[in-house]
């Protein structure tokens, strides 16, 4: 199968990436290199292309056309939450209008299946301690609005021109599948603490007056290669003429707390570091872990790895 993978030079594109040439089929990332490396990629064919530029959907679709592309699995985004805060327009212009060019030239060349990088922020601020596909989603920042707006987009194609998509609603990603694929930014938990190590400053905790085992924040933390495995799962279950459900889960359906994740990094690393609590985060909900039920059912995917191997992973890497 020849696949185009859209961010494939970021840092859960390329694990995928590097997944589906192991399995044999072809692949070209489409990605503007703002956040992506070069050197992630393996050797596949690199279309460098903002997907929100007023050519994209027809150098998109030239490329579809002349590479014969059975399917995309879309990655690029912007993905700061406190950035789409400070500018909305920015996130809108890219994340819709590139989705918007990408499904165009998807419709107008017959490419027909979508895999999509969604995520939990689409939630909000759920007050279940389990979150499934079906309730409401009310984002809490123009990011979660994005991805959510994302998802209408695949209900929409579907409806309008049979397109065949799958939504994976992503809880917090960690970990490396292979130490050159690393997440190389400081802007999630782990890699946060990892740079205050390396810096010499006390990791800082968001708050520890929770309603939670520990008082600390729980999330549900998966590893990235488990997550690049569901993309793959995703794609075939697209074969499926019957296909019950488009949004999916990818978590572990457990939840860790910052203190677990911080001592586990403790652990792993071998070092004692103290850590200093500050006042909670604005817009961070005590506790979100996913209902993993559908996605283990409809796709057969289920995490395999724990809080240790994410952290383990990351730590090496
Ligand atoms: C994790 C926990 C913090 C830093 C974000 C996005 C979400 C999704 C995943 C993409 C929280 C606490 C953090 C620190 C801390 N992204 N924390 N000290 O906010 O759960 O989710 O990434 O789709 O949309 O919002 O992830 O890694 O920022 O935080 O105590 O220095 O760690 O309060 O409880 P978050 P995070």
């Amino acid at each position: 199968m020849k696949v185009l993978v859209t961010g494939g030079a970021g840092y859960i594109g390329s694990h995928v990436v590097r997944l589906l040439q192991e399995r044999g089929d072809s692949v070209i990332v489409a990605d503007d290199m703002t956040a992506g490396i070069e050197a992630r990629l393996d050797g596949a064919e690199l279309l460098q292309l903002d997907l929100a530029a007023p050519d994209a959907k027809s150098i998109l679709a030239q490329t579809f056309t002349d590479s014969e592309v059975d399917a995309v699995i879309h990655f690029a985004a912007r993905k700061q939450v406190g950035q789409s805060v400070e500018m909305p327009e920015f996130y809108y212009e890219q994340n819709i209008g590139g989705m918007a060019n990408l499904l165009s030239a998807m419709h107008a060349t017959g490419v027909e299946k979508l895999v999509f990088s969604s995520s939990a922020a689409t939630y909000g601020m759920p007050d279940v301690p389990a979150v499934s596909e079906d309730i409401d989603c009310k984002p809490i920042n123009p990011y979660g609005e994005t991805k959510l707006i994302g998802e209408w987009m695949v209900a929409n194609a579907k409806r309008a021109w049979g397109l065949r998509g799958a939504n994976l609603r992503y809880f917090n990603v960690a970990g490396a599948g292979w130490p050159d694929l690393a997440d190389t930014a400081v802007a999630n938990l782990v890699p946060i603490v990892f740079a205050a190590i390396r810096a010499n400053k006390n990791p800082v905790v968001f708050g520890d007056d929770y309603d939670t085992p520990d008082g600390s924040c729980v999330r549900d933390y998966v590893h990235v290669l488990d997550l690049a495995e569901a993309h793959l799962s995703a794609l075939d279950y697209l074969d499926f003429d019957v296909r019950p459900h488009d949004t999916f889960n990818v978590g572990t359906g457990q939840g860790s707390s910052v203190f677990e994740v911080l001592a586990e990094i403790k652990a792993v690393s071998g070092i004692d570091f103290d850590t200093d609590v500050l006042e909670r985060r604005a817009g961070d909900p005590p506790f979100l872990a996913a209902d993993v039920s559908r996605i283990e059912k409809a796709l057969g995917w289920k995490a395999k790895k724990n809080l240790h191997d994410i952290i383990e992973s990351a730590w090496n890497a």
